[in-house]
């Protein structure tokens, strides 16, 4: 089990960057849309926040080490029966995955300092908030995030049906390959 890419495939660092990655976005927006039903009385009110907070600093940093990770190990060559145009799409869809998460967590980290409070990370430490604000930060970061999260997850399951549409009607490596099915299977 290779850890780096390699020309024909994704190894296990990128698969595990991968998933993790896809696993937190699904659940963060699941757990975003449920905090905002929430009551004051309702006992997951802070609670949910604690974790939506934690859970999306550490994808930040996941998605940090996961660029940095690329830089050193190359994605795989495109799969040699793709057209140019579906190789231009899945880079330009990639890019874009890549800019919303970054804008989501940007957005979220002035929602939550909009009040000049820092972010608690896991009760561990804090990440201090800028030294200043706008007029109306909160709901309009607020605003903002619902709008990218929601573009960001539209996005990722238009890539995912890609993903599924290669492996049962093209039949071929795409999807495989990222679940780390060897080059026989
Ligand atoms: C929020 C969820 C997801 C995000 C943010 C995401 C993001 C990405 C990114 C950025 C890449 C490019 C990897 C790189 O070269 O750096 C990628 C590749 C890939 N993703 Fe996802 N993904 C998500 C969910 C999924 C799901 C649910 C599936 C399948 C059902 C999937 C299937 C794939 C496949 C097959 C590739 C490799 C494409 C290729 O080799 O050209 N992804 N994904």
């Amino acid at each position: 089990m290779k850890l780096r890419n390699t020309p024909s495939d994704y190894g296990l660092v990128a698969r595990a960057f991968h998933w993790v990655t896809a696993l937190a976005v699904f659940g963060l927006f699941g757990l975003g849309l449920w905090m905002t039903s929430l009551t004051y009385y309702d006992s997951w009110y802070r609670l949910g926040p604690w974790w939506h907070k934690g859970i999306g600093i550490t994808l930040f940093v996941l998605i940090v080490a996961r660029l940095v990770w690329r830089r050193f190990s190359p994605p795989p060559a495109p799969i040699e029966s793709h057209k140019p145009y579906e190789r231009i799409a899945a880079h330009l869809v990639h890019g874009l995955l890549y800019l919303l998460l970054f804008a989501v967590m940007l957005s979220g980290y002035l929602i939550s300092t909009a009040d000049g409070r820092p972010i608690p990370y896991f009760d561990l430490f804090e990440i201090a908030a800028l030294p200043w604000a706008i007029k109306d930060q909160e709901d309009i970061a607020g605003t903002i995030l619902l709008w990218l999260a929601s573009s960001l997850v539209g996005v990722a399951i238009l890539h995912a049906l890609a993903a599924i549409k290669h492996h049962f009607v093209d039949r071929d490596r795409t999807l495989s390959r990222m679940l780390g099915r060897s080059q026989n299977h």
